[in-house]
């Protein structure tokens, strides 16, 4: 178990934390990373950054800007063109995600959480069935099938639930929770699989401001415990209010990347164009 997964499982079902975000460590560096769709336009045309443990991160760009495209290629369900991804471990075990193949890749979708704009949950299995479906990649297709889950993964689940004010509805239908209960049952899925990394796709696209604080107050908990998250987002202001460091992306080069404070009217009319009035 690394740091950070150490970190988490043992504080997540505390309260507030008084943490200190673990110190600047490298866990994924990211080098001259390209993508096109058949032989087209780079979409995404020479990607470079690192990682840290710890970071809330956004990413912020005008749509087609290639912000998905990069998350499903840091993730591994988009191949990359060229360049590479490299990621490190505490032991100074290094990987090139772009060369990984077959249960390889499988272990590192497992290590790098996913939530996205739309839930992708089991609309008909209840919610602590949908939060223990995080443990697929480690649990046999036959025992999933039945829903024979460890006592530790069931324990594991609640305390996620319970962590997310969601216990009182573990046993109801996934298909009748509203928006943000089911983003909240997103995370704890994902975290089901003691990520080192959580990607999140516009995770607060289609929520009401409530919802979308209480999202964002989430992910700054996971990232406060010493995972790296990494948002894409449509509102600067929630990257000011939030995030730790943010990528600004045009054309699929990073043409931002720094503290969210530092962002200039320039740069972001750099990043938005004409769309800049329809920020908010
Ligand atoms: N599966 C695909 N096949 C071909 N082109 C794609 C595919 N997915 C995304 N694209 C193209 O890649 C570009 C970046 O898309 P995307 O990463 O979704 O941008 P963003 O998330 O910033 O809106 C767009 O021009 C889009 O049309
Ligand atoms: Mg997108």
């Amino acid at each position: 178990m690394n740091m950070a997964q150490a970190l988490l499982k043992s504080t997540l079902a505390a309260p507030e934390p008084q943490l200190q975000p673990v110190a600047q460590q490298t866990v994924l560096s990211v080098q001259d990373l390209c993508k096109s769709w058949n032989g087209q336009h780079n979409v995404l045309d020479g990607i470079s950054f690192d990682l840290h443990a710890g970071e809330l991160v956004g990413v912020i760009g005008r749509s087609g800007a290639g912000k998905s495209t990069l998350l499903h290629v840091l993730n591994g369900t988009h191949t990359a063109t060229s360049g590479h991804i490299l990621s490190l471990e505490d032991d100074d075990d290094e990987r090139d995600i772009t060369e990984l193949h077959g249960r390889a890749l499988r272990q590192w979708r497992s290590e790098c959480g996913m939530i996205f704009q739309d839930f992708c949950l089991v609309p008909r299995l209840d919610v602590l069935t949908n939060v223990l479906l995080g443990r697929l990649s480690q649990t046999s297709t036959l025992k999933s099938l039945f829903k024979i889950f460890p006592d530790s993964d069931r324990a594991r689940a609640i305390e996620l639930l319970e962590w997310m004010g969601l216990l009182p509805h573990a046993l109801q239908r996934a298909e009748n929770l509203s928006g943000g209960q089911m983003q909240r049952v997103a995370i704890c899925r994902a975290l089901m699989q003691n990520p080192r990394i959580l990607l999140a796709d516009e995770p607060v696209a289609s929520l009401d401001p409530k919802n979308t604080q209480r999202i964002m107050d989430a992910l700054k908990q996971v990232s406060q415990r010493g995972i790296s998250v990494m948002v894409n987002l449509h509102s600067v202001e929630l990257v000011q209010s939030y995030c730790s460091r943010v990528i600004g992306i045009a054309s699929g080069r990073v043409v931002y990347d720094g503290h969210p404070a530092s962002l200039t009217e320039d740069t972001l009319q750099q990043l938005y164009g004409d769309e800049i009035s329809q920020l908010h």
